[in-house]
């Protein structure tokens, strides 16, 4: 199995603001082993880690994320929104947050947010970033919702560990896993039933499911054979 049994989402999103250094320092204080963070693009290329497309949930600002330059990142503040504790905390450069995340010895599920950007484009400049920062491959998956995106990662680096992420199970799920040799299936637990994650796994694939954060309900995945359990809650469950 590439990754560990608990995936910390967007770094511990229920006790620091999500995508943010401060939540991957706080996971790997926890003992989580992998984090999960979503990255996009700004206008200018600079890839950054931020969910939506669109800044008002989580900073002090509005706005498209694209519309944003580098330069744009002094002025806004992405933890105030969750708590005073985290007032100044940056929107992270995925640069920034691949050195602290090498640097920690914690494994990464980088997931590509593509939005409106070609998925080409997107794919090849965190190809890029990973270049120019490298990370250890054997911690890293590269996740997207965005077929095209994983396609086209695919096509220029065959070794990275790619997983598709799914809501529910698509009828060609076994076509689209293998046209870009996946390592998993990543899928909304409440949408996939276990009769249908265990087919997936029994062609080779690894599952990892989101966004858990009931341990029962993490027991029982891990039970039917789910390698990881994605959670914003990694405080409820066992951490090993
Ligand atoms: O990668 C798992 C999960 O993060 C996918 O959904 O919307 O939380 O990025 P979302
Ligand atoms: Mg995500």
């Amino acid at each position: 199995m590439l990754t560990s049994r608990l995936i910390g989402h967007r770094g511990v999103a229920s006790l620091a603001p999500e995508n943010t250094l401060a939540g991957i320092r706080l996971a790997a204080e926890m003992g989580v082993k992998w984090v999960e963070v979503d990255v996009t693009l700004l206008g200018d290329d600079t890839p950054i880690l931020i969910h939506d497309a669109d800044l008002a949930r989580c900073s002090n600002a509005e706005g498209l994320v694209i519309d944003l330059s580098r330069r744009d990142l002094k002025n806004i503040d992405a933890g105030s929104w969750f708590s005073k504790e985290y007032a100044g905390e940056p929107l992270p450069l995925l640069s920034d947050a691949l050195t602290l995340i090498s640097h920690l010895g914690l494994g990464l599920n980088l997931e590509i947010k593509t939005h409106s950007i070609d998925p080409d484009k997107i794919a090849h400049i965190v190809q890029s970033c990973l270049r120019s920062n490298p990370f250890p491959a054997d911690k890293l998956l590269i996740s997207s919702f965005e077929h095209e995106t994983l396609q086209a990662w695919y096509q220029t680096e065959k070794k990275t560990a790619l997983g598709y992420l799914v809501e529910a199970l698509p009828d060609d799920w076994q076509q689209r896993l293998d046209m870009i040799r996946a390592r998993s299936l990543n899928f909304d637990w409440q949408q996939v039933s276990a009769r249908e994650f265990m087919m997936v796994k029994e062609s080779g694939f690894e599952l990892y499911s989101y966004t858990c954060n009931d341990p029962e309900q993490g027991e029982l995945l891990w039970q039917q054979g789910v390698d990881g359990v994605i959670t914003d809650y990694p405080q409820r469950f066992p951490i090993s």
